[in-house]
């Protein structure tokens, strides 16, 4: 099968990269390249078998051709990348998945696998029971707003020739050649293995349900083979019910990781609206194959090993290479990107051979 990965420079995508060429299937890696200078040093990231650098929303019909399965993660993938420029989150995040899928549809492309997020269940009134996939959608963000609108116009699309399928992935964790610390969890041991210190800074009682970037790639291999009546036009939560976590309960755990930590709850940013328990039983029960195997507490280790591997510091982990808001500002105070989020041109050299 060729697979065409968007977005596979960022977190996630070279797992997924990493599961289709396992599983023997040809990539072509999509990308604009916002985070192509955040690669660790130390675990260089697959290679795709082909390679597109562009801005998803300038998306071509000869980008598409030849392809059985998009996999689409290219996009503004986190609450406060959605606020830096709020007029543009719906381009990226919503305008220009449709227009992806369309040009795949009509390029006879079948599978459209697109990753969404279990964040557009937003505040759930009741964290009591876990929320299944028919649960009702109430956003609080723009990026979780934009994720809502791409399922339902996605849907709209769906015919026996095209099946979009919509994974509702929990927040990621574990060790990636392009890693991030503003995730909670990988955010959590960074401060319990760099200050001795676990800072939490919401009052600690929001639910977050947590999945290994490895099972994310699974799901995604699984969702673009699955039988077509098994997928077609339809949400699956993706992550395990055991890491249903509350924010505190998460901090005591990093804390049995690190031992001789201290947790501080600061809540200096105030109680969050964001708050779900979800039920993930539809894809094991219905995905085949899939076994999602990452629990929380082999998170925790994977991820103090990596910061301890590389002696990281507290600065480190904070900075702009691992925080995507903070690189996204530093992209855009050297005019390497424009106030359209658009990548500029490097610069030629002044001298350098043309
Ligand atoms: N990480 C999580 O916890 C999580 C949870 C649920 C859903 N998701 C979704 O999974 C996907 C991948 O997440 P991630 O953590 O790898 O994010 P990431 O920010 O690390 O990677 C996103 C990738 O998309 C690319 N991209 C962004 N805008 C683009 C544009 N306009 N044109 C072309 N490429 C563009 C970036 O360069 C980057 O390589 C996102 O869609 C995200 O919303 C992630």
């Amino acid at each position: 099968m060729r697979v065409l990965v968007t977005g596979y420079l960022g977190y996630v995508g070279p797992a997924v990269v990493a599961a289709f060429q396992n599983a023997g299937h040809h990539v072509i890696g999509f990308d604009n390249g916002y985070f192509e200078d955040c690669v660790d040093p130390l675990e260089p990231q697959p290679v795709p078998d082909g390679d597109i650098r562009r801005d998803v929303r300038d998306v071509g019909p000869g980008d598409v051709t030849d392809v059985d399965a998009i996999v689409h993660l290219a996009g503004l993938s986190n609450d406060p990348l959605g606020e830096l420029a709020p007029a543009l989150t719906p381009d990226i995040n919503h305008a220009a998945t449709l227009r992806l899928a369309a040009l795949a549809k009509a390029a006879g492309c079948p599978r459209f696998v697109f990753a969404s997020s279990c964040s557009l269940y937003g505040a759930a009134a009741d964290c009591a029971s876990p929320l299944e996939e028919t649960a009702p959608l109430r956003p609080v963000s723009a990026y979780a707003q934009s994720k809502a609108a791409c399922e339902r116009d996605l849907g709209a699309l769906a015919d026996d020739r095209f099946s979009p399928v919509f994974l509702r992935f929990a927040t990621a964790f574990g060790a990636s050649p392009r890693m991030r610390f503003d995730l909670v969890l990988n955010n959590l041991v960074a401060w319990a293995r760099t200050t001795g210190e676990i800072r939490v800074l919401s009052d600690g009682t929001p639910w977050r349900p947590l999945v290994h970037i490895k099972d994310m790639a699974q799901a995604m291999l699984r969702a673009a083979t699955a039988p077509r009546d098994i997928v077609h036009a339809r949400p699956f939560n993706i992550g395990r019910d055991d890491n249903n976590l509350t924010v505190a309960d998460l901090a005591r755990l990093v804390q049995n990781q690190v031992p001789g930590t201290h947790i501080a709850i600061t809540g200096e940013n105030g109680s969050d609206p964001r708050s779900y328990r979800v039920d993930f039983r539809r894809a094991h029960r219905e995905l085949p194959d899939f076994r999602p195997e990452w629990t929380v507490e082999m998170g925790c280790e994977e991820v103090d090993r990596w910061i301890r591997a590389r002696e990281l510091t507290a600065d480190d982990f904070q900075s702009h290479r691992f925080i995507r808001l903070k690189h996204l500002q530093f992209l855009q105070e050297q005019g390497r990107v424009g106030a359209d989020l658009r990548l500029c041109a490097a610069p030629a050299l002044a001298g350098a051979p043309r």
